[in-house]
């Protein structure tokens, strides 16, 4: 075992910094970005022939003598963003490389830079600009950029990007999932333009365990020493200047008077962070959020969460999520449910549902695709999950909504695991000390007929712990909910991140009849009775909002390729176990609100 720490802590740390350019802060307002959505020409490469074929080149005759047997003009077109899988029918099982090029023109402006960002591509991409090499990224639900002034021409440029989403033995996640793989550009792919010395990324919020100070740092890119840094939160009267270190980062920690975040009261600060000619605007919140015995903490106060899990799935259309409209819909029906959080999985979602999350007032549990079992011995797949951790903190760690860096899903319990998560644990702590470490874990002990312990180690390296069980569905009867125990060997609070049950909107029977609305209502009355008994129980994010595509769900006429377990179908009919839960939030909300 010591040989495998060792082996493992050399290799991330060599992985850790080295090929994966880091973050760019791009979704905040004072960015100068370009859009390159819309319809960009593809080819499908079943066979990955691109690579040999020089794809990237987007060759004509007149650029390139010998047989071209490809022609990005002439070819079809994806939107971008979007999955390719929900575009065109018969790439809806698809899975490989498929080549997307652009066109885009563009003049240099002095003193600046200019970066190309893509919010996510599913799940190795390699990108091409003018036929050379950029650089690649594997992880389908993170953002990644190049730097490439000095590389863009002024006048007309193109973009060569191969997307491929086969899945890998030693990816993250590994090969068997209980979503749909949907490939391709699947976020916004933007220019990004900034001078030469700018803002690349920042942390602000209250000190740990503070309710009257600001903590932070401002990391610089380019030549810092001329600088100073400012934070400004004019609706608090801060203006503040800090001067950054050699390597361009500069720390601060200041007394500040402003309103606390919270669901009930999701205050927003228009946060000015400059630096020479630079300047960004966030909208920030402030909270502190803790662990006290078996209580989450916010601003000092006990919460219970009220929650949802959900799937980055578009309501209607289907096919990944992207726009602002579908966040809208998917978090408006966790607010129509009563809930103050959400547990996003097993996924970082789009940055869209993140920001609304943050305006409405829902807390957040965002996760890593580490689900099920992957190569937990393989140093390369530990370097991927580690880069895609330090991903989903960067661009998201300004954000109040999100309480919870969860780590993996359903993993097994042995010893190369155990190392892995352990490992990811401290990683995270080391990114964000601010925030609570967590996964969701489904090994129990059976102590007796009806009584569970969850006793899986892991839980000695979390703050929270997460539990997912699906008595009534995968096991036993809904009713034997009422007579089940459910424990922890760890005092610690306990989220309840997974139960339910497949409905089928519209198909109705007696409440034993699998499959119907009834059965899964029946199955949330006995759960809710059930979870109220289970002592240092936080909170709880039923599986699932909405129907989801899963390639494991092919049940002609009742699943169809569809996860069923959502309380809202995928058209977005409302079950009757959506009305159970809402009742069930209302009582709690009214019982806290009394007491
Ligand atoms: C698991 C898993 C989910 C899956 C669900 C189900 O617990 O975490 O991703 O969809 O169970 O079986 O419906």
């Amino acid at each position: 075992m010591k040989h495998l720490t060792a082996f493992f802590l050399f290799f991330s740390a060599l992985a850790f910094a080295a090929d994966r350019p880091s973050p760019l802060l791009t979704n905040v307002p004072g960015r100068t970005t370009i859009s390159l959505t819309g319809a960009w020409h593809v080819v499908i490469d079943p066979y990955e022939s691109g690579l040999h074929a020089r794809y990237y080149e987007n060759a004509t005759p007149e650029t390139r003598s010998g047989p071209i047997e490809y022609n990005f003009e002439a070819s079809e077109t994806l939107n971008v963003p979007g999955d390719w899988n929900t575009q065109k029918e018969r790439l809806f099982f698809y899975e490989g490389p498929v080549w997307y090029k652009r066109w885009f023109s563009y003049k240099q402006r002095e003193h600046t830079r200019l970066f190309v960002y893509f919010g996510a591509a599913n799940y190795f991409t390699r990108v091409y600009l003018n036929g050379k090499p950029l650089g690649e990224h594997e992880g389908g639900f993170t953002s990644f950029n190049f730097e490439v002034t000095g590389e863009v021409k002024d006048g007309d440029n193109f973009l060569v990007v191969e997307v491929n989403n086969a899945r890998r033995a030693d990816g993250v996640p590994g090969l068997n999932t209980d979503w749909w793989n949907y490939g391709g550009l699947t976020r916004d792919v933007l220019l990004v333009e900034v001078p030469e010395t700018f803002v690349r990324d920042y942390s602000i919020q209250l000190a740990k365990g503070s309710l009257g100070e600001v903590a932070g740092w401002a990391q610089l890119d380019g030549s810092p020493h001329a600088q100073t840094v400012t934070i400004e939160i004019p609706e608090a009267g801060v203006r503040k200047t800090f001067s950054p270190d050699a390597n361009g980062r500069a720390e601060f920690r200041f007394p500040a008077k402003l309103g606390l975040w919270s669901p009930e009261n999701p205050r927003l600060y228009d946060v000015v962070i400059s630096a020479g000619a630079d300047a960004v605007h966030d909208s920030i919140g402030f909270r502190t959020v803790e662990v006290k015995g078996t209580q989450i903490v916010l601003n000092g106060k006990p919460i219970f969460l009220r929650g949802m899990s959900m799937h980055e799935e578009a309501p209607i259309r289907g096919g990944r999520a992207f726009s602002q409209e579908d966040a809208q819909t998917l978090l408006g029906w966790a607010k129509e449910l009563g809930c103050n959080f959400v547990r996003l999985t097993h996924y970082p979602h789009n940055e869209n549902e993140i920001r609304l999350a943050d305006r409405l007032g829902l807390l957040v549990w965002s996760e890593i695709p580490v689900y099920w079992d992957i190569a937990w011995k393989n140093p390369a797949t530990f370097a991927n999950a580690e880069a895609q951790l330090s991903e989903m903190i960067a661009r998201d760690r300004n954000r109040a909504a999100v309480i919870f860096w969860s780590l993996s899903n359903e993993t097994p319990v042995d010893p190369g695991r155990l190392t892995f998560l352990q490992k990811l644990a401290e990683d995270a702590r080391q990114l964000d000390p601010t925030r609570l470490i967590t996964s969701a874990m489904n090994h129990v002990t059976e102590a007796g007929p009806d009584r569970r312990i969850l006793d899986d180690p892991l839980g000695e390296s979390l703050d929270v712990l997460g539990l997912n069980e699906y008595l009534g569905w995968y096991f036993g009867r809904p009713e034997d909910a009422d007579r089940f125990q459910w424990e922890s060997k760890y005092s610690k609070p306990l989220i309840l991140s997974e139960f339910g049950g497949d409905a089928l909107f519209g198909k109705h029977g007696d409440a034993g009849a699998r499959w119907t609305e009834e059965y899964q209502a029946n199955l949330y009355v006995h759960q809710l009775g059930m979870i109220r008994k289970i002592p240092g129980f936080a909170g709880l994010s039923p599986w699932v909002l909405m129907d989801f595509h899963s390639p494991r769900r092919p049940l002609p006429g009742i699943q169809d390729y569809y996860n069923r377990k959502g309380l809202v179908s995928n058209t977005g009919q409302h079950k009757q176990a959506f009305y159970v839960l809402q009742k069930f939030y209302q009582e709690i909300r009214e019982a806290r609100a009394t007491h």
